[in-house]
């Protein structure tokens, strides 16, 4: 019968059966809980002949490739982080729509993982593997017509594909939930398994229109405060998403004796188990106001909070 143990069993030999004896994986790791389970679960198939490439693409949260760093260097696993900031960068200036900032960086993970193979001698004869899970191959859609998101996992360019043998995504029929539950399964460290979602995008999704790196920094340092504040109220576990959106909205405020003219944020907080509807969180009056205060105080640029009190549907939990 079905049971997660049976199913991480299965997988496991199942694994072990296409990738055959001498074959070698490079993992796409993000560090959230889908890849982060994925690398357990091939460490446990395939043991060294696992490369995990994590790559800092300079639209993390704050403090987050070290983050990421610091969790993998205590595992027994091949690690490698790549920076690339400037070439995310590079390649999404001047960009505003959202799907199109999609594709271009799903396509650019691709080609850093195509770069890195070659670095690591990771052969046509070898595999790729991507945490993708069951939402994003639900909500990517078949053709253009069905797409409400195209996660970046079904975004590689056709010549990444035909560079390895085969893409390995073993988590694409569970839901997070059920991912959750197989990496505890694993043996994964609680913080690791129950991590809120980040999107692949990163901050590119939560910057409403162009991208540039100071908009980055800007929403960086304004998210961070949100979850210190967050963490100090004790919400962390309750909520199952939060973050802060910098849209393109600019307002006028008033700064002294001084009008200002400067960006709106967007909190956005929500409680879901699939991630599939969402209803969103009842953060205090008190938790938003000490929230609301330190940002407009702390981060430059930004001179009004804003809420988001909608469900999904009809909203999506991200703003783009
Ligand atoms: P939405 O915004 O569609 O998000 O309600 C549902 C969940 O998916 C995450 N999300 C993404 N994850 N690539 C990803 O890997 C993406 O392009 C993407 N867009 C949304 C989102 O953070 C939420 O957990």
């Amino acid at each position: 019968d079905w049971t997660m143990g049976n199913f991480c069993k299965a997988t496991v030999q199942s694994l072990r059966d296409q990738i055959g004896p001498d074959g070698r994986v490079l993992l796409a790791l993000s560090g959230g809980v889908d890849s982060s389970v994925l690398a357990a679960l091939l460490a446990e198939a395939i043991g060294e002949r696992l490369t995990c490439v994590f790559v800092d693409h300079g639209l993390m949260r704050k403090n987050e490739g070290d983050e990421v760093e610091a969790a993998f260097a205590k595992w027994d696993v091949n690690f490698v982080r790549v920076n690339a900031e400037e070439r995310f960068l590079s390649k999404l200036a001047g960009v505003e729509d959202p799907q199109e900032k999609r594709h271009i960086i799903g396509a650019e993970f691709g080609y850093v993982f195509r770069d890195e193979a070659e670095r690591f001698g990771i052969t046509k004869q070898d595999f790729l593997a991507q945490g993708t899970i069951y939402p994003d191959v639900i909500e990517s859609g078949q053709g253009d017509a069905d797409v409400i998101k195209s996660h970046h996992n079904k975004l590689l360019p056709a010549e990444v594909v035909a560079r390895f043998q085969d893409v390995l995504e073993p988590l694409s029929l569970l839901f997070k939930d059920e991912v959750r539950q197989l990496g505890r399964e694993l043996g994964l460290p609680e913080y690791l398994v129950m991590r809120q979602p980040f999107p692949g995008p990163g901050l590119a999704i939560r910057i409403i229109g162009a991208v540039t790196k100071e908009k980055a920094d800007t929403l960086r340092d304004a998210d961070w405060i949100y979850r210190e504040e967050i963490a100090k109220a004790g919400l962390d576990k309750q909520i199952s998403q939060y973050f802060a959106v910098l849209t393109n909205c600019r307002s006028v405020g008033v700064m002294g004796d001084g009008r200002t003219y400067d960006y709106t944020l967007a909190l956005r907080g929500v409680t879901t188990t699939d991630f599939m509807t969402a209803d969103f969180a009842r953060i205090p009056y008190e938790v938003l106001e000490a929230i609301s205060a330190r940002i407009v105080n702390e981060v430059k640029n930004i001179n009004r909070i804003v809420y988001d009190v909608t469900t999904k549907p009809p909203a999506t939990i991200e703003w783009e």
